[in-house]
């Protein structure tokens, strides 16, 4: 069952993928809940397994997300990805890459846009989260319809992040915020190699570029009304 497994002084050392760790934590916490009745500090013992010093310490932690307050138990080491899918069950917000690259995680936090999978949930108490679940409001958001009218996705994986980074930057451009390819001194204009530049890092893997900026574009002029 476990594969990577290296003998150590008589102990056996394991490498497991934080998915599989993650799952052998909350396994652990629950044992060790019904043991102690109180503890949050446990460690794991199985037959011929022994996770020497691996101690997994849960801390409590309130995140607003989409206008509610949400409590919730984490370890440390929990980003804000993980903290939305697997423990708040918001997984409109998706996993790519993972690290950073793909963009599939954007989500808002006090309006700017952030790479949910850098982010460590702990640092995140007290702020203001919008995840692609919270940006309707009685009806679809600019963004989200403009998606729809001008096919901006195909499998859709990408669309959640492609939108929430979209509504962050129409924002960051409309405060004049510029980006890498603004001429300095000139207009700023949403012009392609904008357009292009500021949404890099969002990554469409079924190349639907073509809808996605048709997209962005009659959102930003809605928007402006
Ligand atoms: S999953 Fe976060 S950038 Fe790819
Ligand atoms: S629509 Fe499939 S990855 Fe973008």
């Amino acid at each position: 069952m476990f594969h990577n497994v290296r003998q150590f002084n008589g102990y056996q050392f394991l490498t497991l993928s934080s998915r599989k760790l993650s799952r052998l934590s909350e396994e652990a916490q629950e044992k060790a809940h019904l043991r102690s009745g109180r503890s949050k500090n446990i460690e794991t013992r199985r037959p011929n397994l022994h996770l020497r010093g691996m101690v997994f310490e849960l801390h409590s932690l309130s995140l607003r997300v989409n206008g509610v307050e949400k409590t919730l138990d984490i370890e440390a080491r929990v980003s804000l990805l993980d903290a939305l899918r697997d423990h708040l069950h918001l997984t409109g917000t998706k996993k790519g890459c993972n690290q950073g690259a793909c963009g599939a995680c954007t989500v808002l936090v006090d309006g700017e846009r952030i790479n949910s999978c850098l982010a460590l949930a702990m640092q995140y108490e007290g702020r203001e989260i919008r995840t692609i679940e919270g940006l309707a409001n009685g009806e679809l958001h600019p963004l989200q319809q403009a998606f729809i009218e001008h096919d901006g996705f195909q499998c859709g994986y990408c669309t959640p992040g492609q939108i929430c980074s979209a509504v962050g930057m129409l924002f960051e451009f409309a405060a004049g915020a510029p980006s890498a390819v603004t001429k300095e001194g000139g207009k700023l204009e949403l012009t392609d190699a904008e357009l292009r530049e500021r949404m890099s890092g969002n990554l469409c893997r079924c190349g639907a570029y073509v809808g996605i900026r048709e997209a962005i574009l009659q959102a930003q002029e809605v928007m402006a009304r």
